[in-house]
């Protein structure tokens, strides 16, 4: 006994099981001297119910007892989530293998034999109830391990979805930036010829009336000049040429005005924002990418033409990223003209009025931008998904899937304002910036 330390687990609960009065005392005693607390009972059944509520550390079980004996209420424990991790210790006869070897296969830790011998019982009890303590204590480290691996897996996920978001605003901004150096180096190129021609257009036309007018002089003060001039008059159809050279250096000059306009609208949607707002027209912006999609307007072999109807209420200017703002017109309207393209597919292309209606009002110290289509809607389905990165049903090479998840941050993120979308179905789509003054 002196050999033993002493109980280091003084609030550990023993439960001991045996029809026998003797043994149950036997035990009893020993245990309690020991510092366990000890809970002792002789019927099989009750003892399962109890164990149930009293929960304790290790067991102690006979296994010769009338109706449940000793296997059968190990059985039982094991098969009760609330019991199976208790320890169960048997008593056995010294001399039965056949017992020892059935108790541990059926899931004891161990078996101390009978006649009892103290020293050996209070060993093995206390070897056994260290095991349990480091068993319970491995298992809350689990517990603990796995809640840091799941908040370190939520943080990941957070990492991860920042990632994604600031390598979208950086192909955001890369492509608007690439875009409107492309743009406003071509329009800069542009703009030098174009004003040349332009200067000596201007020119061109007074000399061309000048010499319409000396040739008409000549034609009244030498009314016959003989037969080679004659000869070259008529071959040349001279009274034709008269009269539509004017006209011809007149609409060159009309395509190099319009020329300069288009190349005006291109650097007015390039012009390159900094890091500063600026009061803007939001018409002025809305007209110029208007400009740059009227290719797209005009009628095409494959469909007629897409009205534009504009409905512009009177606005403020407005502190914003210009050039941002035409990326999001830009890209409602383009998402517009191929909605109501595909709106034709498998129809007859005349049986449809295509139309784009932009209106703007001003609510409550808001702008309101609507860009609305009659295309073919957008599937209920699908209606939460358009704004997410990567989200198409464009076919490969025609869409990213990123037009929307930019504006939408264009609007929400860089103007505090909001993007929404309202669409039905085979009927068409609307899409409502508001932006706040
Ligand atoms: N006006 C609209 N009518 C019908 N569907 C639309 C409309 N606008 C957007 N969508 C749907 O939302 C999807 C996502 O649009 P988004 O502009 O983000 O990408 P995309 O147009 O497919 O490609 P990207 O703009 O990058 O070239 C489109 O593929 C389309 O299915
Ligand atoms: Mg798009």
């Amino acid at each position: 006994m002196e050999s033993l330390s002493p109980n280091l687990d003084a609030s550990a609960t023993i439960f001991i099981i045996d029809d026998s009065y003797y043994n149950l005392d036997f035990l009893s005693i020993i245990l309690t001297e020991f510092g366990y607390n000890v809970i002792a009972e002789i019927n099989s059944e009750t003892a399962f119910n109890k164990i149930k509520l009293f929960h304790p550390d290790l067991i102690i079980l006979d296994i010769i007892m009338p109706k449940i004996d000793g296997f059968e209420l190990c059985k039982m424990l094991n098969s009760e989530p609330n019991t199976k991790d208790i320890p169960i210790i048997f008593m056995t006869a010294i001399s039965d293998i056949d017992q020892k070897v059935k108790g541990l296969n059926l899931g004891a830790v161990d078996y101390i034999t009978k006649p009892f011998q103290k020293e050996e019982i209070l060993a093995r009890i206390q070897v056994h109830l260290r095991i349990r303590q480091l068993n319970l204590e491995l298992e809350k480290q689990k517990q603990q391990l796995e809640q840091r691996v799941e908040a370190r897996t939520a943080e990941l996920s957070q990492t991860l979805e920042n990632l994604k978001q600031t390598q979208l605003q950086l192909v955001q901004s890369e492509k608007i930036s690439l875009l409107g150096q492309l743009v406003a180096g071509v329009a800069h190129e542009v703009n030098n010829p174009i004003g040349f021609i332009a200067t000596n257009l201007y020119h061109a036309q007074n000399y061309v009336d000048d010499l319409v007018n000396l040739v008409h002089l000549y034609q009244q003060q030498f009314s016959e000049p003989g037969e080679a001039i004659d000869n070259q008059i008529e071959s040349m159809d001279l009274e034709h040429v008269l009269k539509d050279l004017p006209k011809l250096v007149y609409s060159m000059k009309l395509g190099t005005d319009s020329v300069r306009e288009i190349m005006q609208s291109l650097r007015t949607f390039s012009r390159r924002d900094g890091n500063t707002k600026k009061a803007v027209d939001i018409h002025e912006g809305l007209e110029t990418t208007l400009m740059i999609l009227q290719h797209r307007f005009k009628p095409q072999p494959h469909r007629p033409a897409i009205q534009v109807i504009k409905k512009y209420g009177k606005l403020p200017l407005i502190e914003c990223y210009s050039g941002q703002l035409n990326q999001v017109f830009m890209n409602l309207l383009a998402n517009a003209i191929d909605a109501l393209e595909d709106s034709l597919m498998g129809r007859d292309k005349e049986s449809k009025n295509l139309q784009i209606h932009i209106c703007t009002s001003l609510e409550q110290e808001r702008i309101i931008i609507q860009i609305a289509d009659n295309g073919m809607g957008i599937p209920e389905s699908k209606q939460s998904q358009i704004f997410n990165p990567f989200f198409t049903t464009k076919p490969e090479g025609k869409g990213t899937g990123l037009g929307l998840s930019i504006c939408q941050q264009i609007i929400t993120e860089q103007h505090g304002g909001s993007l929404e979308c309202v669409s039905s179905p085979g009927k068409g789509t609307e899409f409502l910036i508001s932006l706040p003054l």
